[in-house]
């Protein structure tokens, strides 16, 4: 059973009993609807309690069971709703912690509703792509209003309960024991009839059209691909405009209708997968972990800064160390900086602001960090420069500080052998801007240490990171896959696209910004380094030649004023660039090559099959552990669309099947090699499977 039943008094009280938040699932509503008919059926009984065991009165449906028969099988919510607001006894809601989604629902099918100060009231549903589907839409407008039930429908953002005490949506806002003030209420109304149920409540808002259409216009405009924010405003507005049975109806077919939809597929295995990421099986959540008081940097460049904005933001004091005075005094400044811009958009106040400032520190000596529990280093990307921070770090730094590295390409195992306690050593791979992106790659060398991943895992949470663990190899998960992505771009300019036209459908697919227009961000410079590296050790592997062409002409991008496109001193609009364009028909005439019409469909396809055929060879030498764990970094690292996903959901989505052939017909193009399927892709596929 995963709900209790106990009889105090007359009182009847079924406590939800299902870790961690008392998702509703089958077993939890038949248990609800077996308690309800005791109650009903013993006469001594004259109300009943409805709680939660546990840190949740109930986070709602669970999403687990979303695909599974069990998700319509009697009793379904709505059943178990009606049973509880069709009682001939009074029910009463007892409210702390969470209250979510279906559980919210479930408390406005009780007659009365008790809550505790500081409870978090949601119907998040949105965020999953679905709207509330067990009367949510209809029963909230009717205690809420018109206006504050669809701000809440909308958004899904949760609301602390003392601000909505005094709706009618609660009936008392108990400060003390929450049981012993429902219990007492429970008592008090158990004569109270006839017992008032929220569906008879009249929703009163004149000229509710004018207001549904200005919120369709605001809603539709920032929903972009997303299809529920708008269906939740057509939901809300049944319960205006239709019976309440109607309203109910309407809502159950758009819910069914949205929860089938690919984007709400892909907003749910983006939940399940940014918590997946924090699991790594041969590290279970009892794992020790050391304590991070305080924190070191090394390098204050592009990446030195925003990681130690993190700590500072966590309220981790961190000091950096530089090599010269000048290159930390610059850091410095671009830190504060930073902070002054927050500052004065309004997004942080002054206390904070001086908090912040005041957590971080400089300094040129070793000596000032040695007692730091973490320290990340950040210097540039040669291995000479590492061993010799290594060597140094392992010399001043406190037994069981982390030794973490920002590297984005080394071998992290290398690294960990300048040390004499590889244990204590880590991949920390943070994304730039290091403040904002919310990836962190968290690369376990091979003698890193449990606890030393715990720990690692458990300060991602604590600075607000998405941490996805990954093995040690070239590029790890994310630079690895986007390697394959940069190659096909390239080959694409070769065959007959331009960048524009390359940057254009992909954006169009839905990322953030096209490989060109990044490359141009990122600077080309530092791709071209790669691959000179590559060219001497791997020299296999083929590249198109235009980006080197391009950095020859001295284009490494917006810091040049020049790189696939023109830019404007100061403006980071980018304009097609004739000459680039030139070099690249050129190009493609001195290899021999007939430029040819190379549809949008084609450009999609190469670059995220590339991604995908790469993700899944990671994914089966183990460097990643799940194929949402490759999801994770791409949603979150490298701009993919959320409403498609990740390239491994995507694959799945389109069928693996389908996939393969579309590889095999570009297998008989240029650079067909690229395009044989990774073994664990095509077998998947020959089974009928999914990555996910
Ligand atoms: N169903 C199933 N599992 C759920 C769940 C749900 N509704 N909500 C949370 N969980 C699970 C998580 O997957 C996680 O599991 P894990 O430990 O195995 O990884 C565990 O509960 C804890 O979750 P968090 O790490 O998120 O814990 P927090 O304490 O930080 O947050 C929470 C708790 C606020 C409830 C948060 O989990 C949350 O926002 N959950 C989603 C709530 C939601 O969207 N509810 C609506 C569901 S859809 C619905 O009700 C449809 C109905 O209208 C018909
Ligand atoms: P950067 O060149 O902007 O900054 C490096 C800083 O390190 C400079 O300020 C330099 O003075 C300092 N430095 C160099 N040697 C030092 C030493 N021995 N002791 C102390 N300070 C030293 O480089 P950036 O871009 O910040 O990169 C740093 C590291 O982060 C590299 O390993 C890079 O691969 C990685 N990285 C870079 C990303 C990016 O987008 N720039 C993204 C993710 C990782």
């Amino acid at each position: 059973m995963t709900a209790e039943y106990k009889v105090n008094g007359s009182v009847a009280v079924i406590t939800l009993n299902n870790p961690p938040v008392n998702g509703l699932g089958h077993a939890t509503r038949s248990a609800i609807v077996d308690g309800m008919r005791k109650a009903l059926n013993d006469d001594a009984v004259k109300a009943v309690v409805i709680t939660g065991a546990g840190k949740a009165f109930s986070g709602g449906a669970d999403i687990k069971e979303f695909n599974s028969p069990k998700a319509s099988a009697e009793p379904t919510l709505h059943t178990v709703i009606n049973v509880v607001e069709n009682s001939e006894k009074p029910v009463v809601a007892a409210i702390h912690t969470v209250c979510m989604g279906g559980g919210l629902e479930l408390a406005l099918g009780c007659h009365y509703r008790v809550v505790s100060p500081g409870a978090q009231i949601a119907l998040p549903e949105v965020k999953l792509g679905i709207l509330p589907g067990a009367g949510g839409t209809q029963r909230l407008p009717r205690v809420l209003g018109l206006e504050m039930a669809l701000n809440m429908i909308v958004s899904g953002n949760p609301v602390p309960s003392e601000k909505l005490a005094k709706t009618k949506l609660f009936d008392q806002l108990a400060d003390g024991d929450l049981m012993e003030a429902a219990i007492a209420f429970a008592n008090k109304v158990a004569d109270a009839r006839p017992l008032p149920k929220v569906r008879d409540i009249k929703i009163d808002y004149p000229n509710h059209e004018g207001f549904l259409q200005f919120s369709r216009n605001t809603v539709r405009a920032m929903a972009g691909p997303f299809p529920a924010p708008v269906k939740c405003i057509d939901a809300v507005e049944a319960a205006v405009t239709k019976r309440f049975d109607d309203g109910l109806r309407y809502e159950r077919e758009l819910f069914t209708e949205l929860v089938q939809t690919p984007e709400s597929k892909a907003l749910r295995h983006a939940f399940f997968g940014e918590r997946a990421a924090s699991k790594v099986p041969d590290v279970p959540e009892d794992t020790p972990t050391r304590e991070i008081k305080s924190a070191a940097v090394i390098g204050a460049g592009t990446m030195g800064g925003g990681i130690a904005m993190n700590f500072a933001n966590a309220g981790i004091p961190v000091t950096i160390l530089e090599m010269k005075q000048e290159a930390l005094d610059k850091g410095l400044a671009t830190i504060r900086k930073n902070y002054e811009n927050t500052l004065k958009k309004g997004k942080l106040t002054q206390e904070k602001f001086d908090q912040r400032v005041g957590l971080i520190k400089g300094t040129l000596s070793y000596e000032e960090i040695g007692q730091a529990d973490i320290v990340v280093e950040a210097v540039f990307e040669e291995m000479g420069v590492k061993e010799q921070v290594f060597k140094k770090l392992d010399q001043v730094m406190k037994q069981g500080a982390i030794l973490a590295s920002n590297t984005s390409t080394l071998d992290v195992d290398k690294i960990a052998s300048f040390t004499s306690r590889p244990q204590d050593v880590i991949g920390l791979h943070f994304f730039s801007p290091a403040n904002v992106m919310k990836l962190l790659e968290i690369v376990r060398g091979e003698k890193t240490g449990k606890d030393v991943l715990a720990t690692s895992l458990k300060l991602a949470k604590k600075i607000k990171k998405t941490g996805v663990v990954s093995g040690v190899c070239d590029g790890f998960i994310g630079n690895r896959m986007i390697e394959q992505y940069s190659r096909q771009a390239g080959f694409l300019l070769e065959e007959g696209a331009l960048p524009e036209q390359v940057d254009k459908a992909i954006e169009k697919f839905g990322f953030a910004m096209g490989p060109f227009r990044m490359g141009d961000l990122a600077g080309n410079d530092i791709g071209w380094a790669i691959r000179k590296r590559r060219y001497i050790e791997k020299p296999d592997i083929t590249y198109s030649k235009t980006a080197d062409l391009l950095c020859e002409m001295g284009r490494y991008g917006q810091k040049t004023s020049a790189g696939w496109y023109d830019y404007k001193p100061g403006d980071r609009k980018p304009y097609p660039s004739q000459v680039v364009n030139d070099m690249i028909v050129k190009h493609s005439a001195d290899l021999g090559i007939q430029r040819r019409k190379i549809s949008d469909e084609e450009i999609v396809q190469r670059l995220v099959f590339a991604l995908t055929n790469e993700g899944a060879k990671i994914l089966e030498e183990g460097i990643a552990m799940r194929a949402s764990d490759i999801d994770m970094v791409y949603l979150t690292g490298y701009g993919f669309p959320l409403f498609r996903g990740g390239p491994m959901l995507y694959a799945d989505i389109v069928g693996l099947q389908n996939v393969v052939m579309t590889m095999e017909r570009f297998a008989r193009g240029r650079h067909g090699e690229a395009w044989k399927p990774a073994p664990l892709l095509a077998r998947l596929a020959a089974e009928g499977k999914s990555f996910n």
